[in-house]
């Protein structure tokens, strides 16, 4: 018998990639396409979800030809995906009503603050969180379909016929490849909508939204069956669907309680498994669903997201021009000492953990004559680290458990100085496996194991080996100073916008 492969198809914030694995984890082919941006206002960013599909179809074909396999030697097809980003299409013409509403857009932050006015006091805010782990916020899909019924005419109607379907992206992919309308546990537990006790949509969230629970997708586990690929890699399982931060986790191989990623990506996310508990932070964390294979119980984590990061170094290429690639932007700022006394706070999109803070906007302060670009590119990625260094720092308060080293992975890792600067401001080791592309892999992982290409987690784990390690190198004096500047810098962020 001729070998075989998992492929994964990974749609994250800024491009669509499949990627082909064989049984030890090694990437054997890749093909990879950008998704435009979309940005209609300021504030608003929207992905046009025929492109996406288009793209997926396409670099699907693309890997397969450049991992030199044949199309039936590729065993399950795994999901991976930006997480929150909501599409609502019409099930008789598969046509998106709108485009995709990105998870950084904010411009539902006034539903927000509507349904947060409560006006008649009848729904009680502690449960929301307590049900979904979530605060109330744009960033979260509920209040961008309730945008949509809002601004799309017919919207409503077609609902009340029946013929309206919402899903975040795995959805829609899973929906274009084998005609399924299902999401996993882990997308569902980013909608405000499913109850993470049950994992079913929760009624009294969906009157409260006013949201029909006709238009949603069926809850499955994160590894199973979904449905079968009909027009791309024919006959080829679905098997595998984890939201992008979860599928990186399980890529990490931290299967169990007390074992975190930190992935940087568009934003970051450090996730830290908590096992079969639901832990509700006190400190500005997310609580998530971290994966659930098949009839097993779920696992649970504690996630920081951070906004802006990856983005942030696309912003100085494509806004600023002061890099014209995104890895330029190493040698920019390795050419100066420091940071010339510049901060720069990020918060594009207000600031997400642990603040919580639609009211932020982005500063770049402790300018002088002396600062130039090299600084200004130094403070960019510094302020990866130190939104870092903000979101471990509530992980270690909520679980009394401070990590002694953080595993990272994400497209920034290749940035040994952003490393190096990373393992400094936190005080800990920061490790990096052989196999970076945690992602895909993960979402392979979950597809694989669904069908039996892999047997266990327990074999999961063989595979995972250390490539580098950056040790902290500043004293603890030094790092406290510097955390206090940053400190300062993001009190200026703070109160920026009238909400
Ligand atoms: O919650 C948003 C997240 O899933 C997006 O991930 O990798 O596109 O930044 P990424």
């Amino acid at each position: 018998m001729s070998d075989s492969y998992v492929l994964a198809i990974d749609n994250g914030t800024t491009s669509t990639r499949a990627i082909v694995f064989d049984r030890m984890g090694n990437k054997c082919g890749t093909g990879q396409l950008e998704t435009t941006q979309i940005f209609p206002h300021s504030g608003w960013v929207e992905h046009d979800p025929q492109e996406i599909w288009a793209n997926t179809k396409k670099v699907i074909e693309f890997a397969v030809e450049d991992a030199g396999v044949k199309p039936e030697q590729i065993r399950a097809i795994g999901i991976t995906n930006q997480r929150e980003t909501t599409v609502i299409w019409d099930k008789e013409t598969g046509l998106p009503l709108y485009n995709a509403i990105v998870w950084q857009d904010t411009r539902t932050q006034q539903l927000v603050d509507r349904l947060a006015a409560n006006a008649d006091g009848s729904f009680d805010f502690n449960k929301l969180k307590e049900k979904t782990g979530l605060p109330l916020a744009s960033y979260f899909s509920a209040t961008k379909i309730m945008w949509i019924f809002e601004n799309v005419p017919h919207a409503r109607k077609l609902a009340a016929h029946n013929k309206l379907a919402f899903g975040t992206i795995d959805s829609w992919l899973l929906w274009n490849l084998t005609g399924v309308h299902a999401t996993d546990v882990t997308n569902a537990s980013r909608t405000l909508l499913m109850n993470l006790h049950t994992l079913e949509w929760d009624a009294e969230l969906l009157r409260f939204f006013d949201i029909p629970q006709e238009i949603l997708p069926e809850i499955k586990s994160s590894s199973e069956i979904y449905g079968i690929s009909q027009e791309v890699l024919p006959g080829v399982p679905v098997s595998g669907i984890l939201g992008d931060q979860q599928a990186a986790t399980f890529g990490q191989a931290a299967f169990s309680s007390g074992e975190a990623k930190n992935t940087y990506g568009t934003g970051n996310f450090l996730i830290f498994n908590t096992g079969h508990d639901i832990v509700h932070s006190r400190n500005g964390l997310l609580t998530t669903v971290a994966y659930k294979l098949g009839e097993q119980p779920p696992n649970y984590a504690l996630e920081g997201s951070i906004a802006v990061t990856g983005s942030l170094i696309q912003w100085l290429r494509d806004n600023l021009g002061i890099i014209s690639s995104a890895s330029e932007i190493e040698e920019l700022a390795a050419s100066v000492e420091d940071n010339g006394g510049a901060y720069f706070v990020p918060a594009f999109s207000g600031l997400f953990a642990p603040h919580w803070r639609p009211d932020a906007r982005g500063v770049i302060v402790g300018l002088t004559r002396y600062v130039n670009k090299a600084h200004i590119a130094r403070a960019a990625l510094e302020a990866v680290a130190f939104q870092t260094r903000e979101v471990l720092d509530a992980t270690n308060a909520d679980t009394g458990l401070p990590l002694k080293e953080v595993r990272v992975d994400g497209g920034m890792i290749a940035n040994n100085l952003l490393m190096q600067f990373q393992a400094d401001i936190l005080g800990v080791p920061v490790v990096r496996p052989v196999i970076a592309e945690t992602t895909a892999l993960g979402a392979a992982y979950a597809a694989g194991l669904a069908v039996g290409y892999w047997q266990s987690t327990d074999e999961l784990r063989s595979l995972w080996q250390e490539q580098s390690r950056w040790e902290p190198r500043f004293s603890e004096e030094e790092r406290s100073r510097r955390l206090r500047v940053w400190n300062k810098a993001v009190e200026k962020s703070l109160n920026w916008v009238d909400i």
